[in-house]
């Protein structure tokens, strides 16, 4: 097996439990080819552990192992199925959720998630990228799924030289499935969904919203419906609004498919939907914010800040008192405090007085390594006006 021979600065980041190893802390890899699994060794040869090496991100190695054993087909195999039992425990009988969360299950840069029995991937590193023959074989294996399909169209491949591409690589040629999430059937587009057809970290986030909505209900960035399906029978109306109109042709379908009629769709750019209908005088007991991540990077922290008050404050202008507030924020670069104190801002200015109902994250199919800060990325609060 290659080697790659890595700083202190690295050791001492992967020995406090990241698994990253920046391209800057790596001092010699002159025998790894790009996706190689790599032995990581410091300057006196001392064996640290077993990495994926990317040639081109800078992310230089992201950690598999701290053990000597080699990782293999068999290893792979093994945090697939450990992935798999946790989910078990955490959403037995699920049919929409995350089998492996990446970095969260010690697969770094993996996602597979199932749709009933269709299995979706993306390997997001040159590593993982190679090692997809194995992960099919292996799922094909392990849950003989009608169909395993990759979504490896997104654009963070880029940064590890590799190029995007999308299609069946086992089984069935299929494009949607209907699959039950809290009681609600949603239509999947595999092929061309967002993600790798839905938000499936929100899907607790959608039941616990339900528990609080009422009255009139606004779903602001609706996507496919998923919180304004799961509150419907508790509301007496609710309003999806999205940007994307393929979203809501899928939306419109998964209304029909649970039959209610209380439901309404808009196509609209958000910001502009809550002022006009805060100049119209428009009132809600329930308001959900789950707008896409607007702090991608650190730099765009601020602007993103900014947009996360605007909305929270319109948000905030046309809810009624004892009215619910679901807002949300995926970006990782958001902390917790920061989202809560430009809440807190928009309150003030909207002059409304809140308290938490519930702090919440993502659903727990998609786990947070307590070390590695990255995989803690969506915030879901639920506050009431009092
Ligand atoms: C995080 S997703 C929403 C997921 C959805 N709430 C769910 O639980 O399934 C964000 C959605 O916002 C939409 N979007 C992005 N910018 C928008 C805007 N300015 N106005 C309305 N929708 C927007 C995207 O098309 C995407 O469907």
């Amino acid at each position: 097996m290659p080697a790659v021979t890595i700083t202190s600065r690295a050791i001492e980041r992967i020995t406090s439990g990241h698994l990253w190893i920046y391209r800057s802390d790596v001092s010699e890899a002159s025998t790894a080819e790009p996706g190689a699994v790599v032995r990581l060794l410091d300057r006196r040869k001392h064996y640290w552990g077993q990495g994926l090496y990317s040639s081109a991100s800078q992310i230089a190695v992201r950690l598999l192992t701290r053990e000597e054993r080699p990782f293999d087909e068999a290893f792979l195999a093994e945090r697939i199925r450990a992935a798999a039992a946790f989910r078990e425990q955490v959403a037995p009988g699920v049919q929409a959720r995350r089998l492996v969360a990446a970095e969260g299950d010690l697969l770094p840069s993996l996602i597979i998630d199932r749709y009933g029995d269709c299995f979706v991937i993306q390997t997001l590193s040159q590593g993982m990228d190679r090692l997809k023959p194995a992960i099919v074989k292996i799922l094909r294996k392990e849950f003989a799924p009608l169909s395993i399909i990759e979504r490896n169209d997104v654009a963070v491949r880029a940064l590890e030289g590799l190029p995007g591409q999308a299609g069946v690589l086992a089984g069935e040629e299929i494009s949607e499935v209907v699959v039950e999430e809290n009681g609600r059937k949603f239509c999947i587009d595999l092929r061309r969904g967002q993600k790798t057809g839905t938000f499936l970290d929100q899907r607790e986030n959608h039941a616990a919203a339900a528990g609080y909505a009422r009255g009139r209900a606004l779903d602001c960035f609706t996507y496919t419906g998923g919180f304004a399906l799961t509150l419907a029978p508790h509301c007496a109306s609710v309003l999806g609004v999205e940007a994307s109109a393929d979203a809501l042709e899928l939306a419109g379908r998964n209304q029909e498919l649970n039959g209610f009629t209380n439901l309404e769709w808009k196509e609209a750019n958000c910001f502009d939907f809550l002022k006009a209908a805060d100049q119209a005088r428009e009132r809600f007991d329930t308001v959900v914010l789950d707008p896409p991540a607007f702090a991608r990077q650190k730099p765009s922290l601020e602007s993103a800040l900014r947009g996360y008050k605007e909305l929270n404050l319109r948000a905030l202008k046309i809810l009624n008192p004892g009215g619910y507030l679901v807002t949300c924020s995926c970006s990782y670069h958001v902390s917790e405090a920061d989202f809560l104190d430009v809440i807190a801002s928009a309150a003030l200015d909207a002059h409304r007085t809140l308290t938490i109902v519930e702090r919440r994250t993502q659903s727990r199919d998609h786990p947070i390594l307590l070390t590695v800060p990255e995989t803690h990325y969506l915030k879901c609060m639920i506050l009431r006006v009092v």
